[in-house]
């Protein structure tokens, strides 16, 4: 039976690709944060008599012990992993830093997905048709602020997700470049009508109220990636609003990509082997 993991799949666009491979009979893994997101989740596949092949882990993937936790645990319970989505995220409008002393974005937007990424690759590989799907600028979000990754000097609210997924990018083209045989699909769906999960200034929550009824509604946003997820075009395809984009622009410049992966390593032989507070 195939497995689908999904960051962010207790909530919008996540969601609602968790429920369409519960539909075609995968085993599902959600993750998110919120117990009630996740219990939801499960009780909606009960009532679709898919129950038994849901399930939901709490962790918070701006913690690097927390996608160890994840890894350890997708590794232990799931003879391989088909379908890896890589959705979560958590707009903050003030920069904050995470426990392990991460800017949250750069934390949750990017280091997760490397995490997860790199740390399930070994399990993608035992899939037949393995495909990663992570939503990042598909060339359209930089530049990358090589000298402040972590956002430190002019934080730039909404923009802190924009560099995260310009970071994505690179993160995509290295992942291609050491595991051939695994799909990258980037994604870039437009304006969707989703939670908006964050913390919010007055300004910018009067705009992301307008984009919660404004944008287009999940299960477009999914019909437009599902077919470059079903049969990948190439072994890195970056799809913004389900046209195809190219991938040998300066923004997947493969020596950037090497680059970032080598900062990426410095820092995480940095960050604390355990979660600092303790978890659920
Ligand atoms: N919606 C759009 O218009 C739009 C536009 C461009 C790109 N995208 C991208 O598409 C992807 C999905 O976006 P969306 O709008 O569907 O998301 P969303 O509805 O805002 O949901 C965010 C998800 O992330 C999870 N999450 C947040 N913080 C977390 C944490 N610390 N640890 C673990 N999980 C966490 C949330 O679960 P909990 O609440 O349970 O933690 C939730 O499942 C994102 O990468 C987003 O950047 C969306």
């Amino acid at each position: 039976m195939a497995t689908a993991v999904l960051t962010g799949g207790t909530d919008g666009i996540g969601r609602a690709l968790a429920e369409t491979y519960l539909g075609r009979g995968h085993d599902v893994l959600v993750i998110g944060t919120s117990q009630d997101k996740g219990e939801a989740f499960l009780a909606a596949a009960e009532r679709a008599g898919a129950g038994g092949r849901a399930r939901f882990l709490r962790a918070d993937l701006s913690l690097v012990a927390e996608n160890r936790r994840v890894v350890d645990l997708v590794t232990r319970t799931c003879p391989a992993v088909d379908v890896l989505v890589l959705g979560a995220r958590f707009h903050r409008s003030t920069r904050v830093k995470t426990a392990d002393g991460f800017e949250s974005n750069f934390a949750l937007y990017y280091l997760s997905r490397y995490l997860l990424g790199h740390g399930l690759a070994g399990h993608l590989g035992r899939a037949q048709s393995p495909t990663v799907l992570n939503f990042g600028g598909c060339g359209l979000m930089g530049p990358v602020r090589w000298n402040d990754l972590q956002l430190r000097r002019g934080y730039p609210g909404t923009g802190a997700l924009a560099h995260g997924a310009a970071l994505c990018d690179l993160l995509a083209v290295q992942f291609t470049r050491t595991y051939p045989g695994i799909s990258y699909v980037l994604n870039l769906p437009g304006v969707v009508a989703t939670s908006f999960a964050g913390e919010y200034d007055p300004a910018t929550a009067a705009h992301v109220a307008r984009l919660r009824t404004s944008g287009k509604p999940v299960s477009a946003a999914v019909a437009e990636i599902l077919p470059h997820l079903d049969a990948p075009a190439a072994p890195l395809t970056a799809v913004v609003e389900g046209r195809r984009v190219a991938t040998d622009t300066a923004a997947f410049d493969p020596a950037d990509a090497a680059r970032l992966h080598q900062l990426t390593e410095r820092l995480l032989a940095q960050a604390p082997a355990q979660p600092p507070a303790a978890q659920w």
